[in-house]
């Protein structure tokens, strides 16, 4: 059964911050959630959820119907807490490539003003290492009298799976100077101690590193194939097949070797730089994820160069269909997306661009940019199908319906999810990332 171990308050409900206050919630413990954004609060105490994530409608309403959740704006009325997770956003900045940690300043401090005695205060943001040891240093000199705690707790939930990921993790890292602070910071998570799930107690600067460190691997992974593709696509073969005998090897693991368009998205840009520059500021250079960030970004160029080939030097004046905004599929997110950024650099070369994406939506301020609700509205009149999003709906789609819409049956498939077995396949030109040109 569950034991209601602690009060539990959680600071900022973003993207991290919502999916750990309903995941607890759905535990039976009660949450008391904060943010400063009136309006999220509003949309949240109706049970709406700002952001789109599978299960997160239900899982929302249910904890609400139940009084497991609540929502405020004021942090007053969670003074009665014991355990504060902190998920404010830590943006980079433009100026220094630092993670900006004016929200969890402000933050932490707001929640020292009001906590009690002895309380525990959960970093969840994406933090550069030594920050939960600065914090401590500080409110052990501007509240001595209340003891509060510092600890460390990553998140690794992925966008569009986030709340299964929740439920499914595999481990729990909790990092924290004083030992009492993560034992209190263990319990919460004993649902998943009782399933086996492992937990990696450690201090604070190991468990800010494991975040960056985490993502950075991966990211790595993700451009490692890339370059193999690009490898692939010159001497022939098929990359699916060599990212599969690879991924059987046990030491290397089938995850995260599926080429494309490069990584995007909120976190793996934002963190593998950081990690680059916390790097440099401890004069500790990251070879590897400097060279990552820079394969990454040139990726979009040459995708564009590609495109610009296939159509036939002048991009100028051709209509270019784009299916898929979003930075990868069951999302709605397009930070940092590559197909964002393929519909810029299109447009910057005079082409016209209709886009669709099911759920994703992309405002551009320009005449000769169009989002449109349908896919076959997006590819009429176009000399190029470009598909940026591994989206279900892409990979069934009878491009045949579009037949007679198009200038020319052209499809780059940059996400290798067009069924190329279908028989409309053989009166297209396609031509896919990670395969030599069919023709
Ligand atoms: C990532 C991590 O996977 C999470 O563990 C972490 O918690 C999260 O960042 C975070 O730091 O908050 P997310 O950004 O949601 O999650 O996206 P991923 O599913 O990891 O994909 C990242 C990018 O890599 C996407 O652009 C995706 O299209 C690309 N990718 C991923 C590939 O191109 N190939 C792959 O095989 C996998």
């Amino acid at each position: 059964g569950i034991v209601q171990a602690e009060t539990i308050c959680v600071v900022g409900v973003g993207y991290v911050g919502l999916i750990q206050a309903v995941g607890l919630a759905s535990f039976g413990l009660k949450v008391k959630c904060v943010d400063l954004d009136a309006c999220k609060i509003e949309m949240l105490k109706k049970g709406v959820p700002p952001i789109f994530e599978e299960g997160l409608d239900e899982a929302l309403k249910e904890t609400i119907a139940r009084g497991l959740i609540t929502f405020t704006t004021d942090i007053a009325a969670a003074a009665d807490a014991d355990l504060f997770f902190v998920a404010v956003g830590t943006p980079t900045s433009e100026r220094t490539g630092n993670a900006r940690l004016d929200y969890l300043d402000a933050a932490v401090s707001d929640i020292a003003a009001v906590a009690p005695q002895d309380a525990v205060i959960v970093v969840k943001s994406t933090v550069p290492i030594g920050t939960c040891a600065g914090l401590q240093a500080r409110l052990d000199r501007d509240h001595p009298a209340k003891r509060l705690q510092i600890v460390s707790n990553p998140e690794f939930l992925r966008e569009g799976t986030a709340l299964k990921d929740f439920f499914n993790p595999e481990r729990i890292v909790i990092g924290g100077a004083g030992e009492s602070a993560r034992e209190r910071v263990r319990r919460s998570y004993a649902a998943f101690e009782e399933r086996g799930v492992p937990m990696i107690l450690t201090d604070t600067s190991t468990s800010e590193t494991i975040k960056y460190a985490a993502n950075a691997f991966l990211a790595t992974k993700v451009t490692f194939i890339n370059e193999i593709s690009d490898l692939v696509e010159t001497v022939g073969g098929d990359i699916d097949q060599v990212a599969r005998g690879i991924g059987l090897d046990s030491r290397i693991g089938p995850q995260f070797l599926k080429a494309g368009p490069g990584y995007g998205g909120s976190c793996f840009p934002k963190d593998t730089l950081a990690l680059a520059t916390i790097g440099r500021r401890h004069g500790v250079q990251q070879q590897i994820v400097e060279t990552v960030i820079r394969i990454n970004d040139s990726r979009r160029f040459h995708i564009l160069k590609r495109i610009e080939s296939a159509v036939g030097d002048k991009l100028a004046g051709k209509r270019i269909a784009v299916l898929g905004l979003a930075f990868k599929a069951n999302t709605d997110d397009v930070r940092d997306s590559p197909a964002v950024d393929l519909v810029h650099a299109l447009l910057e070369e005079g082409a016209d661009v209709r886009s669709f994406d099911p759920v994703a939506r992309l405002a551009v301020d320009h005449r000769s940019y169009r989002q449109c609700d349908s896919i076959a509205a997006a590819c009429e009149g176009a000399s190029a199908v470009l598909v940026a999003t591994e989206w279900a709906e892409f990979k069934s789609f009878d491009f045949a319906a579009v037949e007679a819409l198009v200038a020319r049956r052209y499809i780059f498939d940059m996400r290798r999810i067009v069924d190329v077995t279908a028989d409309w396949v053989p009166r297209w030109d396609i031509e896919r990332i990670g395969s030599p040109l069919m023709r």
